[in-house]
């Protein structure tokens, strides 16, 4: 197996075993704002009435069951590479509105989207990139996807460059993540691997050189929650 065949394995096992905790997790390390960077970058994309959103790497679906609020005449894709993931995904969707049942969930590689060229208004990823073998690849298949025009909005955590701030996240998420993992997922081997891809992901700045070398157009990003967590905007 080639080392990215192998990263894909790890990270749906990985997922495949915290999906039942995943949302509750997430909303404790953010201190519960994690909704709110989400609703953020779904303003970005700029969906129009009776447009279509692909949601890549959806997760348990909070991205697009937030997008089904925000643009209820919207269609709505969400694709993940984990089976357990869409589960819950599909899970909490019954209990939404009418909007929210119409979303479609397909399990497939962010890497190799199965949808022609052009076909979507706008594309979101979140929390995605880190996770993935090839960052290069996987935006230039949201940029293959989206029609001319289009926005790309990606968000992902970054690691603070700024003393304290650098120090204080250092201690707060390699403290905390790996012992949230262990109590309430279970695995405390997953939340260390959280801490330390954040900390191994590449800066804004060299994401934001990624997205253009793949012809996203007009990219901006800007910071959310002091530093650690980075929305970025492109266009087709
Ligand atoms: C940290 S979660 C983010 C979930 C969700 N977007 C959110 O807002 O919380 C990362 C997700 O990326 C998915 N993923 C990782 N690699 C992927 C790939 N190559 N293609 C599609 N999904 C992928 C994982 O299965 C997992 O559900």
């Amino acid at each position: 197996m080639n080392p990215k065949q192998s990263k894909k394995q790890t990270i749906r096992a990985l997922f495949t075993h915290i999906a039942p905790a995943y949302d509750k997790i997430n909303r404790l390390l953010s201190l519960g704002q994690d909704q709110s960077w989400r609703r953020r970058a779904l303003d970005y994309t700029q969906v129009p009435a009776g447009g279509k959103l692909l949601d890549v790497a959806t997760g348990t679906g909070d991205v697009a069951l937030l997008a089904a609020k925000c643009f209820p005449s919207a269609q709505i894709i969400g694709v993940d590479l984990t089976p357990a993931m869409l589960r819950e995904a599909q899970r909490k969707a019954q209990m939404h509105s009418a909007a929210a049942q119409r979303i479609h969930w397909v399990q497939s590689d962010g890497l190799t989207l199965a949808f022609p060229d052009d076909t979507f208004n706008a594309v979101i990823s979140v929390f995605m990139l880190r996770n993935v073998p090839d960052v290069s690849r996987a935006l230039a298949e949201q940029v293959r996807v989206v029609r001319p025009g289009g926005h790309i909005v990606c968000m992902e955590m970054t690691w603070p460059r700024r003393f304290p701030m650098t120090w204080l996240f250092q201690v707060y998420f390699f403290g905390l993540a790996p012992l949230l993992g262990q109590w309430i997922a279970g695995d405390r081997a997953a939340y260390t691997y959280l801490p330390r891809s954040v900390k191994q992901f590449p800066t804004p700045a060299t994401i934001a050189g990624i997205m253009e070398a793949v012809g996203i157009r007009e990219v901006t990003w800007e910071l959310q929650m002091l530093g650690t967590v980075a929305i970025f905007v492109g266009v087709k």
